[in-house]
């Protein structure tokens, strides 16, 4: 089951898990978009209408699942920027409502089918703005956070149940809800540049990260939050300003570590 998934890296996931052998349930509140990713798929793949955001919506369509997933990915997600000095206070509750309680309400309905029928793997789309915050981004960080710490509760509480549950944390992505960013090929180069592996991220590579996470190579992984970002979150220091000399600090005399006849 992938939620959000007419679209950008939802959609892709879709495909990805089709070609590894899943049937798959796609859900989003866009039928139409779910229904063209289905029809691009062939007959592994059902098109719902559902809004993760509502309770009964979603429960309804858990019921008429014939048979418990053994995957789910909570995908579907939305974003609203703005300073959180202005942000309206409904852009604020959107944001949380479909990404964190979105993940909650769709991720219990299927947990308890999962648990009675033994187990399954939970993997919630997280975001990099999870693990760090970005300017007027302040109610998607938020939402992106919870769903760290609720992959971690509910890890905790399924985990006896026989549920696996952890996030993908994606970085710069060039898929999606980012397409009217990087439609700007200067703020493409600029971004990327950013990046330690010089290059923007695709929706191939969070759904790789997805079905690694679900397959049984990582059947001990639960409660984890897996960055697919090129190391941007872990590059804080990259870009700092130093003198050479500190380079070679602590190197033994008479050597020449970085081959420019400086001191060693
Ligand atoms: N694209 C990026 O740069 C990026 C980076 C990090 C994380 N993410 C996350 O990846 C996920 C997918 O994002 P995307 O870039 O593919 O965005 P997208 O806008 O292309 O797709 C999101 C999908 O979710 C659906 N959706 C929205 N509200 C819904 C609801 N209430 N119920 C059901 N479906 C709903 C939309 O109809 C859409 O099909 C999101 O959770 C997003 O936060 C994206």
């Amino acid at each position: 089951m992938v939620t959000g998934a007419g679209n950008g890296i939802g959609a892709v996931i879709v495909k990805h898990a089709v070609k590894e052998g899943y049937r798959v349930a796609a859900w989003d509140v866009d039928e139409d978009a779910a229904r063209a990713v289905a029809q691009d798929v062939g007959d592994a793949c059902v098109p719902v209408r559902v809004d993760v955001a509502d309770e009964e919506s979603v429960r309804a369509a858990v019921d008429a699942l014939p048979q418990p997933p053994a995957l789910l990915v909570n995908n579907a997600g939305v974003v609203r920027f703005g300073p959180l000095l202005e942000l309206p206070a409904a852009d604020w509750r959107l944001a949380v409502d479909v990404n964190l309680t979105g993940t909650f309400l769709v991720a219990r309905a299927v947990a308890e089918r999962m648990i009675a029928a033994g187990g399954g793997s939970i993997v919630n789309i997280a975001s990099v703005n999870g693990l760090a915050a970005a300017p007027n981004a302040g109610a998607y960080t938020a939402s992106k956070a919870g769903i760290i710490m609720l992959t971690e509760q509910m890890a905790l509480e399924w985990a006896a149940g026989g549920v696996r549950v952890n996030a993908v944390a994606p970085g710069l992505i060039d898929a999606g809800m980012s397409d009217a960013i990087y439609a700007d090929p200067e703020v493409r180069r600029l971004r990327s540049a950013r990046v330690p592996m010089n290059r923007l991220g695709s929706a191939a590579d969070v759904a790789d990260a997805v079905l690694f996470l679900a397959s049984a190579k990582a059947g001990y992984v639960t409660g984890q939050t897996l960055a697919v970002d090129g190391g941007i979150t872990r590059s804080a220091l990259n870009a700092m300003p130093r003198p050479q000399s500190v380079d070679s600090v602590g190197v033994a005399p008479g050597t020449d570590p970085v081959g420019d006849g400086g001191p060693g």
